[in-house]
């Protein structure tokens, strides 16, 4: 019947999983249109944590369709390991569950190998990737020299591309960056045998998602990263190679703007990153400490990918209102609200300063955003356990104080309001 977006308000982690869990349920197809295994996203069922990291988080809801779209781009290893892993924990990940776009790019060992060489010669001033070589393949994309996961029908074209595109990155690896070069003829064997394994999955996927919208299925796009790691809209040059944006959702699954029904930000109740870039917000010290966590909670600021602590900070609407306009948002989802109880007061960036004046708009220019103050508005906080709580009026009222002003100050409707990791601990509105 329609597509349903869900994106990432912010730097990403922001519980897109546990709101596209909600979703999926209701959901014929849930489907990745950007991004690849640089995500990370955690979903609890039944107290058993699963981490996805290419694969839709739809997967574990019986009977659901999962798209790895187009627009996303695909380490087979990655792939294959992942489904191995759900399919150990009796989730049922055959081809007529998930399915691979025809055009989907493909990350292979060079592409990881000049992810890490691009870092280390950035030396002090790094982007911070996950150095999975989500860059490279999509610069390979862009430059019309990638590879298409529809050579997984053509294992020998696949090999032949393959030798080709490796010797031409040893070039790169060993001339410019002094690294070792890989060995193009194992490489190809080891896609040779990806493709045998994987040629079963693959699809076209606009035409798939056409067809169960035709049907009066409903569709979920499920997004990757966040806004302000999108490639045109984010931090750059301190953002992803890709589109996590609900335009991004468009072109990584080819459906026009006319299917779409619901466009729903994700949010957490604060703000984190992982990775270099600006952050007006960050906090340091034993306020990090306090929004972050020490790593002991599975839900504690620590990239699911990576392993890193994220830089945290309080919730920045100016943010979140560049959120709304670039991605047209119908509504916002905020999750962790329960990780805010317990404190005295609770600031909300609500402008920045810079020079004197207020600016109304977050400026994308990042010498201009180094200039920039946050003007924080303090709220006071919650002392009560908010982890129970299943309507708006099982909310503190200064939790649910806090949860109006985001809306008030983003125009913006609140419809679901996390309280807790577990699949039940969600208000919604
Ligand atoms: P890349 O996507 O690996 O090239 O990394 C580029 C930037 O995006 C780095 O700052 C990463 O930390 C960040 N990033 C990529 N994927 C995610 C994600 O799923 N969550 C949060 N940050 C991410
Ligand atoms: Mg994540």
């Amino acid at each position: 019947m329609a597509l349903d977006i869900i994106i990432g308000a912010q730097w990403g982690d922001e519980g897109k999983g546990r709101i596209t869990d909600l979703l999926a349920a209701q959901a014929n197809i849930v489907a990745r249109y950007s991004g690849g295994d640089n995500a990370g996203h955690t979903v609890t069922v039944a107290g058993e944590i699963f981490k996805l990291h290419l694969i839709p988080s739809g997967i574990i809801h019986p009977g659901v369709i999962c798209l790895i779209g187009n627009g996303t781009v695909i380490n087979p290893a990655v792939l294959l390991r992942e489904m191995e892993a759900l399919a150990a924990r009796g989730v049922d990940v055959g081809p007529h569950r998930l399915k691979i776009s025809r055009n989907a790019h493909l990350i292979t060992p060079a592409h990881v190998a000049l992810d890490k060489a691009r870092e280390a010669h950035r030396g002090s001033d790094p982007i911070g990737t996950t150095l999975r070589g989500i860059g490279p393949a999509y610069t390979d994309k862009a430059s019309r020299v990638g590879l298409r996961a529809e050579l997984f029908d053509d294992p020998e074209g696949l090999a032949d591309r393959m030798e080709i595109h490796i010797q031409g990155a040893n070039e790169t690896l060993t001339k410019i960056y002094g690294a070792e070069p890989l060995d193009s003829a194992a490489i190809a064997a080891e896609f040779t045998a990806y493709a045998q394994r994987l040629h079963p999955y693959l699809v076209d996927g606009s035409v798939l998602i056409d067809q169960a919208l035709r049907h009066g299925r409903d569709v979920l796009a499920e997004g990757a990263q966040g806004t302000f790691l999108d490639l045109d809209h984010g931090t750059y040059p301190y953002v992803t190679s890709s589109w996590p944006t609900a335009g991004g959702a468009l072109i990584g699954l080819g459906v026009g703007p006319n299917k779409v029904r619901r466009v729903i930000g994700v949010a957490k109740a604060f703000t984190s990153r992982v990775g270099s870039g600006p952050f007006p917000c960050e906090l340091s010290g034993d306020e990090a400490v306090r929004l972050r966590g020490t790593g002991a909670n599975p839900w504690d600021e620590y990239g699911t990918t990576t392993g890193r602590p994220r830089r945290v900070g309080w919730l920045d609407v100016v943010l979140l209102r560049h959120a709304v306009r670039i991605n047209g948002l119908t509504e916002l989802a905020i999750t962790k609200l329960d990780i805010l109880s317990g404190l005295k007061k609770v600031p909300v960036c609500v402008a920045y300063e810079r020079h004197g004046e207020q600016l109304e708009h977050y400026p994308t220019d990042l010498r201009v955003l180094a200039e920039c103050q946050p003007v924080y508005e303090i709220l006071d906080g919650w002392q009560e356990d908010v982890t129970g709580a299943r309507t708006l009026t099982d909310l503190p009222v200064n939790a649910r104080h806090y949860v109006e002003f985001i809306a008030a100050q983003t125009e913006t409707a609140m419809t679901y309001i996390s309280v807790g990791p577990g699949r039940d601990q969600v208000i919604q509105v």
